[in-house]
């Protein structure tokens, strides 16, 4: 890892930032922008991930099948855990060529947008949080593999929110729901995701918004699934 640069924290942007300005009030024009760039591989100086780091990610608020979960551990462990878990660092960005989910996010963000975000974080005033001694955000072309924590409340999945369910992610992704809805607060627990419900209709055959990709673990068994499903709620 480079000095002074750290990936950002447990969960990137998405949630993270929104979940604290959601509790604490805390009024953060940009934060979308921002989070919709955390997963391009976008490193921050130590101090906004120090920041950022200190947020923990809410808990599952429903029941959770206990004995499923424990099985579900290995089976994360065997097929997830090599790109997921352990140390944050650039081991963990991936070629879209190799992960083939939709390249425009990689694409597009490029040195000179980082640097727009460089500019922001230097510039941010809020109570709690030091700007960056040294620019650190830089464009990598590549897509970062997230740590799982609090994965349950980041639906809809990938970088470009394309797959609505834990389900549907563990799904070939020929057989992915081309449309779906976005806006809906009402979860769904056996699939691990929001509703299919919301004003806005996402679809998944334009420009940017592939569901392409990330096929890993579409070839497990039923019970396999809803094990690391049941899993990954406890994360
Ligand atoms: C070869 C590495 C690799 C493996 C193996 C892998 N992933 Fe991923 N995963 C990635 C990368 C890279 C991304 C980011 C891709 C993107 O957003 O386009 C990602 C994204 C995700 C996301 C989206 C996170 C979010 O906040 O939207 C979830 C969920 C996920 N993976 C779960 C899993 C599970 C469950 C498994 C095991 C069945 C798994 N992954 C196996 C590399 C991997």
């Amino acid at each position: 890892m480079e000095r002074g640069q750290t990936h950002l924290g447990a969960l990137g942007w998405k949630y993270e930032v929104t979940y604290r300005a959601e509790f604490t009030g805390i009024a953060w024009s940009g934060c979308a922008d921002a989070w919709e760039a955390w997963r391009t591989g976008i490193r921050v100086g130590e101090a906004a991930n120090r920041f950022i780091g200190k947020i923990r990610p809410p808990g599952y608020p429903f029941p959770v099948d206990k004995v499923a979960a424990k099985r579900g551990a290995a089976v994360f462990e065997a097929n997830c855990n090599s790109c997921h878990g352990g140390a944050e660092s650039d081991k963990r960005l991936y070629s879209v060529a190799e992960i083939g989910t939709d390249p425009h996010r990689a694409e597009m963000f490029t040195q000179k947008l980082a640097d727009g975000f460089n500019k922001f974080l230097a510039e941010l005033e809020t109570e709690g949080y030091q700007p960056p001694k040294e620019f650190g955000v830089r464009s990598t072309g590549k897509y970062f593999a997230p740590s799982l924590s609090g994965v349950w409340a980041r639906s809809p999945y990938l970088h470009n929110g394309s797959v609505r369910t834990m389900e549907e992610l563990l799904t070939s992704p020929s057989a992915r729901a081309k449309i779906s809805h976005r806006g809906s607060r009402d979860y769904d627990p056996a699939h691990m995701g929001y509703t299919d419900a919301g004003t806005y209709v996402f679809d998944t055959t334009m420009s940017g918004n592939s569901n392409a990709g990330h096929d890993y673990g579409t070839a497990l068994s039923a019970e396999e699934k809803h094990e690391l499903i049941e899993y990954l709620k406890t994360l």
